[in-house]
């Protein structure tokens, strides 16, 4: 993820965490608004009836204050049974409070305790249950009222006459309260008697029915009774259809509006009515209360009064204008509630702009923001990239000054190499002349077999260089026209089956069909093969085999192989092959690299293909692939039809002579014959520098040779010679690594190293001296001077010699080699101790010291000079002197001091070595 990307992500993070936190914010508002949202249960006992109608009503007016509490209503119809399953049902749905006014007390009782106990609040409203458990009671004080109605009739009365009771529903509370309230209130009257009490269930019918029956006790009866206003108005029917006049009834209740029982005593329907209020409003209240834990009270007793015809009028007034003004109210509320529609609606309008203003703001500060840092990174990116202009155009700018240079230099060696052409020519033609003359033969003719090579060899080079500029540069034409390339193949191969044979190289052409007409230019086309075949011939070991084949490719071109079972190539140098001046590593080909790169070249002029495939140590294929037919060749190409070959034979010489096997001047039993004292090895992977040092140096030295580094290596630790001359680029380990792993290597670090290469650079130089080589000669160079630096390099190891031979222990001679002179202290420490001891023996020292016999022996001969048991003998017989001259030991005791083991020998070899016995010797000493 780029840096930009990153401060993205998180700036995007960060705006949806905002609106997240907003959404929360909006989320916890709502949720504050749910907790105001109470469900609150109704269970009427019957709600038909006008007086539970207005109850609901005042509910409901109470309710629409709280607009978010929830309100569940059920009817029970006067069924007691019916109302404990409604109670259940709401107790189930969840409420937060019960409101019930209980049809019956005993049968309601249970699920009303239930309910509190479950710790729902319950408000009774009304009539009451037969328990104490319940929140809080709403209603009028049903004994206070039926008391109040026993006073009325006794005044109304003036303490004498009958009066009939019309009870209520037997077993509901305000009917047992109220007849109980009634008997006290007309207690006092002792003239008036209470005929008969009936139940009239609190409805009108049942009412009628039970007074019909008692229609005689009711012909009696001064004043009626009736619990409500509803059995009130039943009465007075029964009595009309009687005809009974003058009888009194009173009712409860005293309702306003239409039918009610203010109504019923302001039409004399009956005389009087208990104010009976419904309480709804008020047990609402109570309901809020209790469930917003505030402060309420237990027993909500309601105010009543006697409605007669005295304050009726009043009453009826008083209630029209709490109507109207409870209408003004109902209007306010619902404009209030139309208000407060338009208000939320307004609210959430200008939540939602709120809401978008901050967001907007936010995101418009990150956009602020993210605008300010994109012009960062683009000024630093418009920065970066004029910098990047700036280096390309100087690029560009170098690129072409350096390809003016390599152009000026290219042109250069083309021109070069033009002018070495005719000195090498003139070179050619007298060698050639004096190689044709029979007596200079006999004296220098593998000299000139050596020169006349080596004409060829860098003939051949300039030419390549030449035609490989002719391709690049002057965009040579090339002059196509149809031949056999089997036939043309097969000559080419013929001018180098001479040198395969001297080399019992198999070289052979395959073909199924003898005659492929292709079309090429015959002046350009064999050098390619002239190239791919000597370079086979170069890299395949004797008795090998090399195969060029024909193959055709569907009638559409031809496949030409060139195989051989050569060293092959890594696969790093396969892929490089055909790049101009390209040299494989540790190559000893001694090519110009322009070889393949040329034959590419030509094979692309052709619109052909090459390609190399090969394995190192098992060979190498180059497949050219050339089209047949002449639809390839543009006009230009085929104009000169009837360009002739120049002469093969003559062209095939540069490449053939090349081959051509060593040429070495002395024979050699002169340069091996003869054993000399000092040896050398030479590594030169070139044959002829090789042979031409071994014939030069063998006339002084013993010569090894090897023409790669790891067989250096090998030779040096068989052979130790005593000076190795090693070419730097060698195939296997270069020279300086050579070096290097010699200098280091206690068995050969004494071996004094030159090394010979073409890289004259100071720099080149000074590395080859600092990896530890004692000599650096740049090619070409004097043969004198090479066999001065050889001679000077081996004396100073016979200096080295001396200085560790002499008896001198402390010498001004410096040495260098701190391996060498550990060795030397070694070695010399180990003959010292062992110098008593007569069976000490050269393998031990080689044990000790951890080098082969022959090793130690080459090391302690190139070292000191002589052999190893030469060296013992010497150091015991100077030991021995040193004990005559100064211990007072015995001739006898010195015998064994020094290893020897009889006196007799001791005596032998001391006097051949100072020319009297060792008591001769004591005895001058003495008298000295
Ligand atoms: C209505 C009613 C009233 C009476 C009350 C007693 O159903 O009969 O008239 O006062 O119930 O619970």
């Amino acid at each position: 993820m780029t840096l930009l990307n990153k401060w993205h992500a998180k700036n995007i993070r960060t705006g949806i965490l905002l609106i997240g936190f907003m959404m929360l914010i909006a989320a916890g508002c709502k949720r504050a608004d749910k907790t105001s949202q109470y469900t609150i249960g109704f269970s009427q006992c019957i709600g038909s009836d006008l007086w539970r109608r207005t109850m609901l009503d005042e509910m409901r007016m109470e309710l629409s204050l709280h607009p978010d509490a929830r309100f569940i209503y059920a009817d029970a119809d006067g069924n007691s049974s019916k109302q404990v399953e409604q109670v259940k049902k709401m107790l189930d749905d969840g409420v937060d409070l019960l409101i019930i006014s209980p049809n019956e007390a005993q049968p309601l009782t249970g699920i009303v305790e239930q309910t509190y106990n479950k710790g729902i609040p319950v408000i009774v409203i009304d009539r009451k249950t037969s328990s104490a458990l319940y929140t809080a009671y709403v209603g009028a004080d049903n004994y206070q009222i039926g008391k109040m109605a026993g006073e009325y009739a006794g005044a109304l009365l003036k303490g004498r006459g009958n009066v009939v009771e019309v009870m209520g529903l037997p077993g509901s509370s305000p009917a047992i309260e109220r007849d109980r309230g009634f008997s006290d209130g007309l207690r006092k009257y002792t003239d008036i008697n209470i005929t008969d009490r009936i139940y009239g269930d609190w409805l009108k019918d049942s009412a009628k029915k039970q007074l019909t029956r008692i229609a005689p006790v009711i012909k009696n009866a001064d004043v009626i009774f009736a619990h409500n206003d509803v059995m009130a108005l039943g009465t007075r029917e029964v009595l009309d259809k009687f005809k009974i006049h003058g009888t009194k009834v009173l009712g409860v209740d005293a309702l306003p509006g239409h039918g009610g029982g203010l109504q019923m005593v302001a039409s004399k329907t009956i005389n009087a009515s208990m104010l009976y209020p419904a309480g709804g409003k008020e047990a609402i209240m109570t309901a809020f209360r209790i469930l917003n834990k505030e402060s309420f009270a237990r027993e909500n007793l309601l105010q009543s009064v006697v409605i007669d015809s005295a304050n009726v009028q009043l009453m009826k007034m008083q209630w029209s204008k709490i109507s109207s003004q409870q209408k003004d109210i109902e209007r306010q509320r619902s404009l209030l509630t139309e208000q407060r529609e338009v208000y939320n609606s307004q609210q959430l309008v200008l939540n939602v702009i709120v809401m978008s203003l901050v967001l907007a703001i936010v995101f418009g500060g990150l956009a602020f923001y993210w605008l300010m840092e994109n012009r960062k990174i683009n000024k630093s990116l418009e920065a970066k990239n004029n910098e990047i202009l700036q280096q390309r155009n100087q690029l560009i700018e170098m690129s072409a000054k350096a390809e003016v240079a390599t152009e000026a230099k290219l042109q250069f060696f083309t021109n070069i190499s033009h002018e070495f052409r005719t000195p090498l020519t003139l070179i050619l033609s007298p060698v050639e002349d004096m190689m044709s003359n029979e007596k200079l033969n006999l004296v220098a003719g593998k000299s000139l077999k050596l020169i006349h090579k080596n004409v060829y060899r860098l003939l051949r080079l300039i030419n390549q260089l030449i035609e490989y500029r002719k391709i690049e540069y002057d965009k040579q034409q090339i002059n196509v026209s149809p031949n056999n390339i089997v036939e043309f193949a097969r000559e080419i191969i013929t001018s180098f089956q001479e040198n395969a044979q001297k080399r019992n190289i198999s070289l052979s052409l395959v073909s199924d069909e003898q005659q492929i007409i292709v079309w090429y230019d015959v002046n350009l086309l064999d050098k390619v093969f002239f190239n791919i075949i000597a370079n086979a011939l170069k890299f395949t070991s004797d008795n090998g085999r090399i195969q060029v084949s024909f193959k055709n490719r569907d009638n559409n071109s031809v496949d030409i192989a060139i195989q051989d079972n050569g060293i092959g190539m890594e696969p790093q140098d396969t892929t490089h092959v055909f790049e101009q001046f390209y040299q494989a590593e540790n190559s000893s080909s001694g090519g110009s690299g322009l070889g393949l790169a040329l034959s590419k070249e030509i094979v692309s002029l052709h619109h052909g293909s090459i390609e190399v495939k090969s394995k190192k140590w098992e060979g190498t294929t180059f497949t050219i692939n050339l089209l047949l037919g002449n639809g390839h060749f543009d006009q230009t190409a085929q104009e000169h039809v009837n360009a002739k070959q120049t002469d093969l034979e003559e062209r095939a010489k540069i490449y053939v002579t090349d081959l051509a096997t060593p040429v070495s001047v002395a024979d050699e039993g002169q340069i091996f014959g003869t054993p000399r004292e000092q040896s050398i090895l030479i590594i030169e992977d070139n044959k002829d520098l090789l042979s031409y040092l071994s014939e030069k140096l063998g006339a002084t030295y013993e010569i090894f040779t090897a023409d790669n580094g790891t067989s250096g290596l090998n030779e040096t630790f068989e052979r130790v010679p005593d000076l190795i001359i090693s070419d730097v680029v060698l195939p296997g380990m270069s020279g300086k690594t050579l070096t290097v792993k010699l200098k280091t290597d206690v068995r050969t670090s004494h071996i004094p190293i030159i090394l010979l290469t073409a890289q004259g650079s100071v720099e080149q130089q000074i590395d080859g001296i600092t990896c530890m080589a004692d000599a650096y000669i740049v090619k070409p160079f004097n043969f004198d001077y090479l066999l001065a630096t050889v001679k000077n390099l081996i004396k100073s190891r016979a200096t080295l010699k001396e200085h560790f031979t002499s008896d001198v222990s402390k010498s001004t001679v410096p040495v260098s080699k701190a391996l060498d002179k550990k060795f030397l202290n070694d070695f010399a420490g180990i003959v010292e101790q062992n110098l008593a001891n007569e069976n000490f023996s050269v393998d031990e020292i080689c044990k000790l010291i951890g080098v082969s016999r022959i090793q130690l022996y080459r090391k302690v001969k190139a070292l000191l000079g002589c052999s190893i048991s030469d060296y013992i003998l010497n150091r015991r017989l100077k030991k021995a002197k040193y004990l005559l001259m100064n211990e007072g030991y015995p001739i006898s005791e010195i015998t064994y001091m020094v290893g020897f083991s009889t006196p007799n020998y001791f005596s032998t070899v001391f006097k051949a070595k100072y020319g009297c016995t060792p008591s001769e010797y004591k005895r001058k000493q003495q008298h000295s």
